[in-house]
């Protein structure tokens, strides 16, 4: 089933008198269910390209197809309608309204579209997800870990198809990080959902089944889980790459 699919993604910020190529050129496709990552160092366009492929962000060259819909064809109020349908977001500031409680935060899509909350849906995430102690809490009184836990709530209470997450375990440790990504992957593979999960560690990676590398916003490797069983295997491959001592694109 078609998933995301990437064609030759290019976005440039204008800076003084010229211009940033945060994202260039970049051409990915994932399969309906995958859970990939896209690894990078600071800086390297990770959060742009998640951005743009939920369309917040409009490309300067290339198109973004979701379910085989091209997004930027969409109309503006069609794009919102589309991403609250069918995207789950989890940005890497978690944007958490400051003044509703952590249940109300993840429920909020719901109301948003209208939607009648599937109680035992609802409650079932916030006890998977730790939550039952914050959920009459606002987030001035979270953990960072906590507020995380709260945004991937929000961004996996309505089993959207596609969820992307900006380094949804930023605020925790390596290995929290990636029990939580594992969680966080096995809801999502519940529902059949795409995963794409921006990250630059790889212990956190690991969670994930595929491995994109960006480098100065180009996109110069793709790795297979298969070919990395380790967390040590992964993180050598991922460092020979940004290094440039080997080129992986378009190996599958
Ligand atoms: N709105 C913007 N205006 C101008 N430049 C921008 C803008 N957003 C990002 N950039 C630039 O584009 C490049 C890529 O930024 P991006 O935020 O995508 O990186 P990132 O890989 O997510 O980094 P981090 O790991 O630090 O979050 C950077 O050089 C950044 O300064
Ligand atoms: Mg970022």
């Amino acid at each position: 089933m078609k998933g995301v699919e990437v064609s030759n993604l290019t976005k440039r910020f204008r800076c003084g008198n010229g211009a940033i190529e945060a994202v260039k050129d970049v051409t990915l496709s994932l399969a309906q269910g995958e859970f990939a990552a896209v690894m990078g160092a600071s800086g390297s366009g990770k959060s742009t390209l998640l951005h743009l492929i939920a369309g917040l962000t409009k490309p300067d060259e290339g198109a973004i197809r979701i379910a085989g819909i091209d997004v930027n064809e969409l109309s503006d109020a069609a794009l919102t309608a589309f991403r609250r349908q069918h995207i789950g977001l989890i940005f890497q500031a978690f944007n958490l309204i400051p003044s509703l409680s952590g249940e109300d935060n993840i429920t909020l899509p719901l109301l948003l579209a209208r939607a009648r909350p599937d109680r035992a849906r609802v409650d079932s995430l916030i006890a998977r997800l730790g939550l039952e102690g914050v959920r009459g809490r606002q987030p001035d009184s979270m953990s960072g870990g906590e507020q995380q836990r709260v945004a991937i709530g929000r961004a996996l209470v309505r089993a959207p198809r596609l969820v992307l997450a900006d380094e949804p375990t930023g605020s925790l440790d390596s290995l929290n990080g990636r029990k939580l990504c594992e969680l966080f992957g096995e809801i999502t593979a519940e529902s059949g959902a795409t995963v794409l999960m921006v990250t630059h560690n790889p212990v956190v990676a690991f969670a994930a089944s595929r491995f994109f590398i960006l480098k100065d916003g180009r996109l110069v490797g793709e790795i297979d889980k298969t070919a990395c069983p380790t967390v040590q295997d992964l993180n050598q491959a991922y460092f020979e790459i940004v290094e440039g001592a080997r080129s992986e694109v378009g190996r599958e």
